[in-house]
């Protein structure tokens, strides 16, 4: 016999006990009859949640009782299975109201065979579904877990303090031994454990947060410490994941308690003022003393406010966040800790720590009294915490088939392998494909060319902007222009993609990338540039392909936009390469294209302009960093899945690699064939597919 008197599956039908399934986990045994539906969950191992420990107040513990003939496990069941509902469940007020045709499991009796429904809701180890943020397949197991407990109240008979008070109801309670109260919770104890005005009952009513690692690693002590600690009953906490990126600062803020995101925040990195990429920001801190102090203060300022930002839009007090997942890459994770980040930019690029690092939220300046901050491990010096958070979220370790995941920003961090070993590498791709450094150039905004088209004949453009439906030759697309009030900005990185693979196409630039000027002589839109020529995208004066002259000078691509993102191209092609023949792969099976940039990009496009290999499935998840912080911060699982994965993770170098410069060189140059054709890509090998050896 088991807890609560339930005996293990086999269906012997002692007297007096009855039979209880429970769905969709198929788990079964016979009880007493009489049994709550949570007690008889417990003793089976049953994914059931409670916070108040079955006092009717959460309203976790909601289940659906099935009536009728369930032939799959050989049951009819009565409308009287359960007892009917008694004043528990009949003045129930929480904040849950009780689902349709659900019963409190922690009020409803069973009094007859029975079949139960744990709905998702009601699971602790639910899987969370969310289509803002990609949670494929991800199960809830967060770091906090509240507990509603009655704690004695003081007196003169008893001498116990209030931490002590608190750990002995967990422990008579719950069951929850040996529980620490964190530091920063004690002098909060006193308030949560007054008893309300008028209130004479012996306990007070309390819900506690408790803490748990569970990852296995350093800070992992086996045993939950008190991380909060309230007056009556809550039913919620929160906590935040954020992508600190170079430019830009992004988080969510999450019911941890359901893994629902309840805010979403972004904002500058005012790192910016001190250098765009990140190489400028660590030659600021060496050649300005006390430089890395004012780095780490403008970066945690920029997170207090996204904090506060996030808090004030979803209503919440700062006492019920208690939980951060920060991610970054190296530069930003040194600064954010307030490590000098000057190893960083200098061979051998070591890292201060590749772990994880956990330390109180008020450690990094955050106005979270109660928070705890969770800084995910990196790989190496470019390869950060950021990757690893990607990888957590685009799973190449956990896949059969080979993917390479490609994010790209002023560095373009490469991961290429599947479950039998990854190599990870950064490539200095630079600016340009965020539109930056280019004459026509701009972040991807409303306003901005992100699709094009040239006719090999005329060679006339058309294209599409951020924000427009209609391309620049469709009827309507100069009122839609008109009515986003922005008129045509510039070209964003996946428009300067495709307006190179189309004048590579067409014949515009030859192989070299070299604009040719005598074009010209065929179409105005070739024009001369000083000693090099351009080719015009949109006329002076006018918003969009429209003739008229005016003050505005329109938009053209420039020999030197040609170079920067053939530079940028070579940069990011090298280091993919260069993973392939260090892992002895020749064909990839999936592409990943995360980040901003590759939201807008035409993978079809990036592969003409040989920016990617070709590969039977291409994708673009988006922000893949944030993706994987949210995964970091609602599951222990994937804290801890990672971090025995970084250690494994082979690290290639491409600043010392001197094969990265060959295939630098091999990676300059434009292709010369239609798109979409077979064997448009330069240097692109005909590659036999094999399983990543000797990347494990
Ligand atoms: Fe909380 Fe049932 S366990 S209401």
């Amino acid at each position: 016999m088991s807890e609560a008197g339930v005996n293990e599956p086999a269906v012997n039908e002692a007297a007096g006990t009855v039979r209880v399934v429970f769905t969709p986990s198929g788990l079964e045994g016979r009880v007493p009859e009489g049994t709550t539906v949570l007690e008889a969950a417990r003793g089976l191992g049953v994914d059931l949640d409670t916070v108040c420990g079955g006092r009717g107040i959460c309203g976790r513990c909601q289940v659906r009782p099935g009536v009728g003939a369930f032939p799959k496990w050989g049951l009819d069941v009565g409308v009287d299975a359960l007892a009917a509902p008694g004043s528990l469940e009949t003045d129930y007020r929480g904040n849950r109201p009780l689902g349709d045709g659900q019963r409190l499991g922690c009020a409803a009796a069973i009094c007859g065979n029975v079949v139960l429904d744990v709905p998702p809701e009601s699971q602790i180890h639910r899987q969370v579904v969310r289509k803002d943020v990609a949670l494929d397949a991800l199960v809830l197991d967060p770091p906090i877990e509240l507990r509603f407990v009655e704690v004695d109240r003081a007196s003169l008979d008893d001498d116990r303090a209030a931490d002590e008070r608190l750990a002995d109801a967990l422990a008579d309670q719950w069951g929850i031994d040996e529980v620490g109260v964190e530091t920063s919770v004690v002098p909060t104890l006193h308030a949560a454990l007054e008893p309300p005005a008028g209130d004479n009952r012996e306990t007070v009513a309390v819900t506690v947060a408790l803490r748990r690692d569970g990852t296995g690693g350093e800070t992992d002590t086996g045993t939950p410490s008190v991380a909060a600690a309230w007056a009556g009953f809550v039913g919620t906490a929160y906590g935040v994941a954020i992508d600190v990126g170079s430019t830009t600062i992004a988080g969510h803020l999450l019911d941890l308690t359901t893994g629902a995101v309840v805010a979403t925040a972004g904002r500058m990195n005012p790192q910016i003022r001190f250098g765009e990429d990140l190489m400028s920001r660590v030659s600021y801190v060496m050649m300005n003393p006390g430089g890395d102090a004012e780095l780490t203060n403008a970066v945690r300022g920029a997170l207090d406010e996204l904090v506060t930002e996030l808090l004030d839009d979803a209503e919440i007090e700062r006492d019920r966040l208690l939980e951060l997942v920060l991610v970054g890459n190296p530069v930003m994770h040194h600064l954010l800790l307030g490590i000098d980040p000057t190893p960083l930019g200098a061979a051998p690029f070591q890292l201060a720590t590749r772990q994880a690092i956990a330390v109180p939220a008020t450690d990094l300046d955050l106005g979270l009294p109660l928070a705890q901050a969770w800084i995910g491990p990196c790989i190496a010096g470019h390869v950060g915490a950021d990757t690893t958070a990607a990888i957590v979220a685009e799973g190449p370790h956990r896949s059969d088939a080979v993917q390479l995941l490609v994010d790209v920003g002023t560095n373009a961090e490469i991961v290429l392998g599947n479950r039998h070993g990854l190599l990870a590498a950064s490539s200095p791709t630079g600016p340009a494909f965020e539109g930056a450094q280019l004459s026509c150039g701009v972040r991807a905004a409303a306003g901005a060319i992100e699709r094009v088209r040239i006719d090999d004949a005329t060679l006339e453009p058309r294209f599409r902007v951020i924000g427009v439906e209609q391309w620049s030759d469709e009827d309507g697309f100069d009122d839609a222009l008109a009515a986003l009030g922005t008129g045509v900005i510039g070209v964003c990185g996946s428009g300067i993609i495709e307006v190179l693979s189309e004048m590579s196409r067409v014949g515009i630039v030859d192989r070299a990338g070299v604009i040719k000027g005598s074009l010209a002589e065929r179409s105005p839109r070739i024009e001369a540039a000083g000693r090099t020529f351009a080719y015009r995208l949109t006329a002076a004066g006018g918003a969009g392909a429209g003739d008229e002259p005016g003050a505005h000078p329109g938009l053209r691509v420039e020999q030197n936009d040609v170079r920067a993102i053939q530079l940028a191209k070579a940069a990011l092609k090298a280091g993919i390469d260069l993973l392939l023949e260090r892992a002895g792969i020749e064909q990839v099976d999936e592409v990943r294209l995360a980040g901003a940039f590759g939201a807008h990009i035409d993978p079809e496009h990036a592969v003409a302009i040989d920016l990617l290999p070709p590969a039977a499935s291409m994708s673009s998840p988006g922000n893949s960093a944030g993706s994987g912080a949210v995964r970091l911060l609602l599951s222990l699982a994937a804290r801890a899945e990672i971090q025995a994965l970084v250690p494994h993770i082979v690290k290639v170098e491409t600043a010392t690699e001197p094969r990265f410069q060959d295939l630098f060189v091999e990676a300059m140059g434009f292709p010369l064939a239609p798109v979409g054709s077979e064997g448009t890509t330069s240097g692109r090998r005909r590659r036999s597919r094999r399983r990543a050896a000797g990347t494990s």
